[in-house]
């Protein structure tokens, strides 16, 4: 009997276990590949960075330690991620679909911050990463977090920013 018992709270805990191996899985969709959809992590996996910008926009965590940041969506707050998550992989921005709606994150290339009226400078672009402040002096979406990021990281996420 006892023996019995303990099989089947063994089988139980197993299923249990299996599940929930399944259901992460297709939650952080490991691979990244899909488009859109309800969650995107490109940068969490299987990759290395050219550069501590680079990771930080993939990743939202520097080489010189984590980023902490604040307010974004709720499954932002939940599980983090980089600017990937938001600003897509060539950093044009699009639509970005969530339990909750959707919202729009703009295209964040330096070349294209450059070209906005007022153009964005240095200083605007640290200020809107740092405080979701903009080159209008206006506050951004609230899905936008606030960066709580050294100068030298803004700098580096600056700089790959540049070169997309
Ligand atoms: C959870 C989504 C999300 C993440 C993650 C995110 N952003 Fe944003 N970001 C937004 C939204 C929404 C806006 C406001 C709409 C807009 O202007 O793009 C915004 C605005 C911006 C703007 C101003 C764009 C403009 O034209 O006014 C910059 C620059 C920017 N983000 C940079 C970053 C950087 C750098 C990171 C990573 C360190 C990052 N964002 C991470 C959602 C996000």
């Amino acid at each position: 009997m006892k023996r019995s018992l303990l099989i089947t709270a063994s089988i139980l805990i197993l299923i249990g276990l299996v599940g929930l191996i399944v259901v992460n899985f297709f939650y952080f969709q490991p691979f990244g590949l899909k488009k859109g959809g309800f969650r995107r992590y490109p940068g969490r996996f299987g990759r290395s960075y050219d550069s501590n910008g680079e990771q930080i926009y993939f990743t939202g965590v520097s080489r010189r330690g984590s980023i902490s940041s604040s307010g974004g969506p709720y499954w932002f707050a939940m599980h983090g991620g980089g600017c990937v998550d938001c600003h897509g992989v060539d950093g044009r921005g699009g639509r970005v679909t969530t339990m909750m709606g959707s919202f729009t994150a703009h295209d964040i290339r330096y070349s294209s911050l450059v070209k906005e009226k007022p153009p964005f400078t240095i200083d605007t672009i640290k200020r809107v990463i740092t405080k979701g402040i903009d080159n209008k002096g206006q506050e951004v979406d609230s899905n936008m977090p606030h960066w709580n990021m050294s100068n030298r990281d803004l700098n580096d996420v600056i700089n790959y920013l540049k070169s997309l």
